[in-house]
């Protein structure tokens, strides 16, 4: 039988994050000023961003290296492993060969940590003392959390209400890297106080709590934001996922002819995906595949319109593939893809048909999950769940067709702070949430015409 986990050593850690701004087949529409409505300049980034994120955020340089003080924090973790998927194969009785990329190896227990890490250290270089952030599932506020603490920052979290209180020990992790911690909306901010007034029950979403962060920033000298998804750099730090995976595939010889990753803001597809689409934009035949909540359809039911990244209207307007930022997507469980929008480089690569997207209801990704979990041991993440649902489906349909297709996925985190949605799947109660059309209607009346 063939390995079931296939390594790379610490010295094959990537020495350079791959931009893909180059390689793009069409130029990349440019963020606009909230204002002016006019196309946004480093100026206007640099309240709330260091130099070097915003230089990365703009570059056309293929490659940037990644500084070896970064690649050192890597080797806590990186290179994580490339799993074959052998009983998962078996118990679907499928010709085709499943892969996953492991991230949930990392301290905070997914891939959110590769940008962290990198975001802390540019930050610290700069000379900032503390940085804000929100925080969805709350994977990426303990990415932020360990990654401050290994650089010495403070980091004041606003966390999503409704995970605030499905996940208290996500909140605990972040607290033991020495996080501050707040539920979003807050009390701490002027836009927090504002929604709050409004609807005293919000279950918080992640348009709110980035205005939050976005402005806790803004309004302190020592303070910048950091964001874990979304922004062309970030997708970019992920890019060390898809670099080793080409590796680890090299050392068996194999190629995928299909790539899947769920999408909240984008970045953990990125991270798997842009170096195969590299190939793809170089004639090389290979189907990607986003995978989005049924609940939060950004893609499946978005227009791709510019629209703010932020409930408070405070980010540039991007263009993206967009629900509306006034939007407030119902409390699904996996918090991480309870986002209204999607990032400007994937919603290009949607609109320019090299990515597709399909969108999946929350019981049939936790039937997946579970199915998953019993046959491969791990339990994952709900949101990278739905990369699994539809790998299945993939798999299933190549039993069908008699297809030994080459199937990889992006597991991007595990589940040991979602039990509690396990546990409501376990026991029946859990919701399938329609597309909130009517909602959705009512916050894409409230995008900025241009
Ligand atoms: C485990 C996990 N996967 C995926 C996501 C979605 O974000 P992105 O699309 O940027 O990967 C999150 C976000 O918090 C997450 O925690």
């Amino acid at each position: 039988m063939a390995d079931t986990k296939t390594f790379l050593e610490e010295k094959d850690i990537p020495k350079s994050w791959y931009n893909i701004a180059p390689d793009l087949p069409a130029p990349l529409p440019p963020a606009l000023h909230p204002g002016t409505k006019q196309p946004a300049g480093p100026d206007d980034f640099a309240p709330i961003f260091p130099m070097a994120l915003i230089g990365q955020e703009v570059s056309r340089e293929r490659e940037i290296p990644i500084p070896e003080e970064v690649r050192e924090v890597y080797r806590l973790w990186r290179p994580t492993p490339l799993y074959r998927a052998h009983r998962l194969e078996k118990a679907l009785d499928t010709p085709a060969r499943i892969y996953y990329k492991y991230e949930g190896v990392s301290p905070a227990g997914s891939h959110k940590p590769n940008t962290a890490v990198a975001q802390a250290y540019f930050n610290k270089a700069e000379g900032v003392k503390r940085l804000a952030t929100e925080t969805g599932a709350g994977q990426w506020g303990s990415a932020l959390a360990f990654a401050c603490r290994i650089f010495g920052l403070e980091c004041k979290v606003y966390m999503v209400k409704a995970s605030y209180f499905q996940k208290p020990y996500r909140r605990s992790m972040m607290e033991t890297w020495g996080a501050t911690v707040v539920p979003s909306p807050s009390q701490d901010t002027r836009s927090g106080r504002s929604i709050l007034a409004r609807d005293p029950e919000t279950p918080g979403s992640l348009g709110i709590a980035i205005s939050e962060a976005v402005e806790d920033a803004a309004t302190h000298d020592d303070t910048k934001y950091s964001l874990g998804s979304v922004l062309n750099h970030v997708l970019m730090h992920q890019t060390v996922i898809g670099q080793e995976c080409k590796a680890q595939f090299e050392k068996l010889g194999v190629y995928p002819d299909v790539v899947i990753g769920c999408v909240g803001g984008g970045s953990s597809f990125a991270g798997i995906a842009f170096p195969f689409i590299r190939d793809k934009l170089g004639g090389k035949k290979v189907q990607f595949i986003a995978v989005e909540p049924e609940a939060c359809p950004s893609i499946t039911q978005g227009k791709y319109v510019y629209d703010f990244g932020d409930t408070a209207e405070l980010t540039p307007l991007v263009k993206m593939y967009t629900l509306g930022h006034t939007f407030v997507p119902p409390a699904i469980h996996a918090g991480g893809l309870r986002y209204h929008g999607m990032a400007p480089l994937i919603s290009l690569l949607c609109s320019l048909r090299i990515i597709e997207a399909r969108a999946v209801h929350q019981n049939a990704v936790f039937g997946a999950a579970v199915f998953f979990a019993r046959h491969e041991g791990i339990v994952p993440a709900p949101e990278p769940a739905h990369a699994i649902k539809v790998a299945i489906e993939e798999a299933v349909k190549c039993k069908e067709t008699g297809q030994a297709k080459t199937i990889l996925f992006n597991l991007c985190g595990h589940g040991h702070f979602d039990m509690s949605a396990y546990d409501a799947y376990l026991a029946g109660r859990l919701e399938d949430y329609a597309y909130p059309k009517a909602e959705v209607e009512k916050a894409l009346a409230g995008v900025p015409k241009l």
